[in-house]
């Protein structure tokens, strides 16, 4: 008989399967359950219906580079479910959705490469160790992925003519180059050449008005909130209050009781596992996450099924790293609880189709989180229209200071939680017998938060908000469209997520180098870009590797940044 002792250090799959068949006979394999079993209250729908497909409402101003020589765009595109929101437009781009031949399907993986394995058919009883235990165990939890021992010099500037590019491509109501002077970071010399910031997956850089107003708080308005009959306690909070309410606006929550400041996606997850889901937890019942989670979107579930004995199973994904519904829609059963995935893998950059993510969830009677880290500053989000029941993300993924993020949760689930955290802030009214706690969002919101950084995010959502993110997204995917066109003109490299549907990463290998190598030697040329295993070890395994080079695209990236990382990974590749 397998036993949790001698699992105990990473089990692998195999050895959890086998776990799994022994302890749960009647719940491992049962993958084919009922469809119609809907789970009791407090994670029972009323109406299947209610997963609606509103209309997405922004207008595309403008963002179609003009002139010749910007006219990398393709006109066949594939604008399979552009934005969340989904549903009809007058824009008749927005509906159409093209079934493609997969232009990278050179870059796949081969079959034989890929575990046979297929994680749908397997339940993960996960158990959180410390890195002590795990050793007491004897079992390697770490792979080191760095070969060490790189030396590379700073290289001079790789001579990119000066393009006028900039000025003709744009992008809302600004240029791209009217963008690039907004974020005064873009004009670091970095060993001697212009920065090229590809490292948005990572953090994003913050523009002038951020900055300014961060500024503008600390001297003029600084002060704790809520809490003060003086004129800067005031100022604060209405500054608090207002960064509040223009969330709401940028994610179409329906109201601002409904937007819980946090300090980013990680804790954002954490509330929500231990706050909502935890409570309705009883052994053996199931919670379901994608393989393409960040370890944010995965050990906060596996800490909360250890503690009480619920089971975490996951959605696999195809060759390209796309979902696979069908799968999906088989993980659940009559002891599914929870839903949590990710809108954009960090990763692969796959966008995962979450209309339906949360439509099929609905279906079961089951609640959903959506992790919009990497999605928030690239597609449009509503998450009235979308139905979704969580909505987590990171102010600093968005151009807003760290250590502000946010949780959106419908007002009644956030109402049914329970507090997270205690503490002062929280409270309506606290003795020594009994305290009653605040109404929401204020419930969540427990000691001094990050005012300033809160205020931060809503100045950077505004700015996005003015140039508008429908043209923020189409202007990012047209840019994607070039960055994999000119990368696989580099010999020896190999994408990693070639997924028709993809969102700023641009993951890769190249061939004869490690990945850290190739990290030192764009960084001599100014580029940045992530090597590693970026939090998403499932994943990357799944794929056979133990990390990637990751370039990451934000609004400020231009067809200039990727001729230059081409450029660069050419002198050497
Ligand atoms: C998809 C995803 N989820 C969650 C996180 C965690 O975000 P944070 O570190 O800001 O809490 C990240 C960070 O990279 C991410 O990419």
């Amino acid at each position: 008989m397998t036993t949790i002792e001698n699992l105990a250090g990473i089990p692998s799959a195999k050895e959890l399967t086998l776990l799994a068949n022994e302890l749960f006979p009647d719940l491992v394999g049962d993958t084919a359950a009922s469809t119609t079993a809907v789970p009791s209250a407090p994670t029972t729908l009323d109406t299947p219906d209610a997963v609606t497909n509103a209309a997405g409402g922004s207008e595309v101003v403008s963002s179609i580079p003009q002139g010749d020589n910007v006219n990398y765009a393709s006109s066949e595109f594939d604008w399979e479910h552009p934005f969340a929101y989904g549903g009809a437009s007058s824009e008749p781009w927005l509906n159409s959705v093209q079934i493609a031949e997969n232009p990278y399907s050179e870059f796949l993986p081969d079959e034989k490469d890929l575990p046979n394995e297929n994680p749908a058919s397997v339940s993960y009883s996960p158990v959180v160790l410390s890195k002590t235990q795990a050793q007491e165990n004897e079992r390697k939890i770490d792979a080191p992925t760095s070969l060490g021992g790189d030396r590379v010099t700073n290289q001079s500037n790789i001579e990119l003519p000066y393009s006028s590019r900039d000025e003709s491509i744009r992008i809302g109501s600004k240029t791209l180059a009217q963008i690039r002077s907004d974020f005064p970071i873009l004009s670091e010399k970095i060993n001697g050449n212009p920065l090229v910031w590809l490292d948005n997956g990572a953090t994003t850089q913050r523009p002038k008005a951020v900055i300014d107003r961060l500024s503008y708080y600390y001297e003029h308005e600084n002060s704790n909130v809520h809490r003060g009959a003086h004129t800067l306690a005031a100022r604060s909070t209405d500054a608090y209050e207002n960064a509040r309410n223009i969330v709401r606006d940028f994610i179409g929550a329906s109201s601002s009781e409904e937007i819980v400041f946090v300090r980013g996606t990680t804790e954002a997850i954490n509330l929500v596992a231990n706050a909502y889901v935890k409570p309705t937890l009883e052994p053996g019942d199931e919670i379901i996450v994608s393989i393409l989670e960040h370890h944010a979107n995965i050990v906060p579930w596996q800490l909360i099924a250890q503690e009480t004995g619920a089971v975490i199973k996951v959605i696999p994904c195809d060759e390209t790293g796309q979902l696979i519904l069908h799968e999906y829609e088989k993980l659940f059963t009559k002891r599914t609880k929870f839903v949590a995935v990710t809108h954009v893998s960090n990763v692969l950059g796959t966008v995962t189709p979450v209309e339906e993510l949360v439509a099929i969830a609905h279906r079961h009677g089951v609640r959903i989180l959506v992790d919009g880290a990497q999605s928030i500053a690239h597609i449009p989000v509503n998450v009235t229209a979308l139905d979704t029941d969580f909505f987590v993300f990171s102010g600093h993924k968005i151009f807003a200071p760290t250590g502000i993020g946010v949780v959106y949760g419908k007002k009644e689930l956030l109402e049914s939680a329970r507090p997270y955290h205690g503490g002062g802030n929280m409270i309506a009214d606290v003795t020594f017998e009994r305290t009653i706690y605040n109404a929401i969002p204020n419930k969540f919101e427990a000691g001094t938060g990050s005012i300033a950084d809160a205020v931060g995010l809503g100045a950077a959502l505004t700015y996005l908000s003015e140039i508008g993110m429908p043209c923020v997204f189409r202007w990012e995917h047209e840019l994607l469209q070039y960055a994999l066109k000119e990368m696989k003109s580099v010999k020896g490299i190999t994408l990693v997520g070639t997924a028709l549907n993809k969102a700023s990463a641009l993951a890769f290998k190249l061939d004869g180098y490690s990945d850290e190598e190739v990290g030192k030697r764009l960084d001599a040329y100014g580029i940045a870009v992530r090597t590693g295993h970026h939090c998403a070890q499932p994943v990357l395994r799944h794929f056979g590797y133990e990390s990637v080079v990751r370039p990451t695209l934000a609004i400020y990236n231009s067809p200039d940044d990727i001729d230059a990382l081409v450029k660069a990974l050419k002198t050497f590749a």
